[in-house]
């Protein structure tokens, strides 16, 4: 996609300066889970991948983790670009620290940039997508010539800690963008994108309480209702054929071949989900970046995460093309590609981990 600036001729683009990844300190492994739920690690690996994920400390929410990836992006952005300054800052999250208000305005005033625009993305699994292509119209727009894009979620506090289907899957964590406006060429421009949705399956996916359907309606919410609910199986079957076809028409509107992608990153759900949906591509696994064996599916956070990771571990080099996909509830899925800048240097990740005391994951109330 080749975007033009409002009041301009000149095509401009949303172009990579900054990245960086946060996961808050406390892991919990397989293991840990396999103590107080009825499953174990075998299963766990077999099906998902995943060896261990990462949980916020009771009290701590979705913007303390968002505010320590948006700091280290910016940070990062000063090193890159000469400057950390950005006149946006969005945030994507399915896990918001209230209803009302977003999110994305406390981060702001708590990375010292009160009185830029802020405001929440809510695409769940598929947000940081979504995020892009939004920071890239505000800049393409002219509203904007930098934005701080973070994707940050905080599942423990939304998973029934009891629900040993999804309290497996599910990490905390955030991941930050900074994108500049620049041309389409250079290196860290972003775009072509696909994005789509299908909310006759909206079920599949859902926290039933909390919202304006539940609370026009008498009496308590259920337990059940308070906590987010998946239809497993087939989630699974949407997502692989989903993100495969999303994928495929971003290439096509590219005009790139399967072999023009480097690193195909899709959002962490689950490595079997990868694994088939790059099979499906007929890209070598090999090209595929995953992350979830160490962080679980952290929704929004889960492509930036990925990123910085693989950043950090230099397995992505400037001038690489990537493609970015991403499924989730709503139902939502997006795409885009990416062709890596030269970061100067990248900030460690992640955090270092400090084994769960026992209990592992308290019981935590689920958001009304
Ligand atoms: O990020 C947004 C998008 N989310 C996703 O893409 C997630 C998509 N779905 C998945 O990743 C997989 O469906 C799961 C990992 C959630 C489940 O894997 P599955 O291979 O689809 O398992 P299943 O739900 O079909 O369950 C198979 C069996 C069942 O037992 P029975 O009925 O065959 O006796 C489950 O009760 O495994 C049982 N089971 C478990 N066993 C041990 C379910 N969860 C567990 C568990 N430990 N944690």
């Amino acid at each position: 996609m080749s975007l033009t600036a409002a009041g301009s001729s000149a095509p401009v683009a949303a172009v990579l300066c900054g990245l960086a990844g946060w996961v808050p300190s406390r892991v919990v492994t397989n293991e840990d889970l396999a103590r107080r739920l009825d499953t174990d690690d075998a299963w766990i690996r077999t099906r998902t991948g995943i060896r261990q994920r990462y949980v916020v400390e009771p009290g701590q929410a979705t913007s303390d983790l968002a505010v320590e990836a948006g700091r280290r992006a910016l940070a990062s952005a000063l090193a890159s670009s000469g400057t950390d300054r950005v006149d946006a800052v969005v945030v994507a999250t399915t896990t918001a620290d209230h209803t009302c208000p977003a999110t994305a305005p406390a981060v702001a005033a708590r990375l010292g940039l009160a009185g830029v625009a802020a405001f929440d993305v809510n695409a769940v699994c598929t947000g940081f997508v979504y995020g892009l292509a939004s920071a890239a119209g505000l800049i393409a727009a002219g509203v904007a010539d930098r934005v701080l894009l973070i994707g940050a979620d905080t599942y423990s506090t939304i998973v029934d800690p009891l629900d040993r289907a999804n309290a497996i899957i599910f990490g905390d964590g955030a991941g930050a963008v900074v994108l500049r406006a620049g041309h389409p060429d250079e290196p860290g421009a972003v775009g072509h994108f696909d994005l789509g949705s299908d909310g006759a399956h909206e079920d599949l996916i859902m926290v039933a309480a909390g919202g304006s359907r539940q609370r026009s309606l008498p009496g308590a919410p259920s337990r059940q209702d308070r906590h987010f609910a998946m239809r497993g199986k087939e989630v699974y079957r949407h997502a692989v054929t989903r993100m495969a076809e999303s994928a495929r028409a971003t290439l096509s509107r590219a005009g790139w071949k399967i072999d023009d992608v480097d690193h195909f990153v899709p959002h962490q759900a689950n490595l079997r989900i990868l694994h088939s949906v790059a099979d499906d591509l007929g890209l070598p696994r090999e090209r595929c970046v995953t992350h979830v064996e160490s962080v679980g599916n952290t929704g929004a956070a889960s492509i930036p995460l990925a990123l910085a990771d693989a950043a950090a571990g230099r397995t992505i080099g400037p001038g690489d093309r990537l493609l970015l996909t991403a499924f989730g509830g709503g139902l939502t899925w997006g795409s885009c590609l990416l062709t890596w800048p030269a970061f100067p240097e990248f900030p460690a990740f992640p955090a270092p981990a400090r084994p769960a005391a026992q209990p592992t994951q308290p019981a935590q109330p689920a958001r009304p």
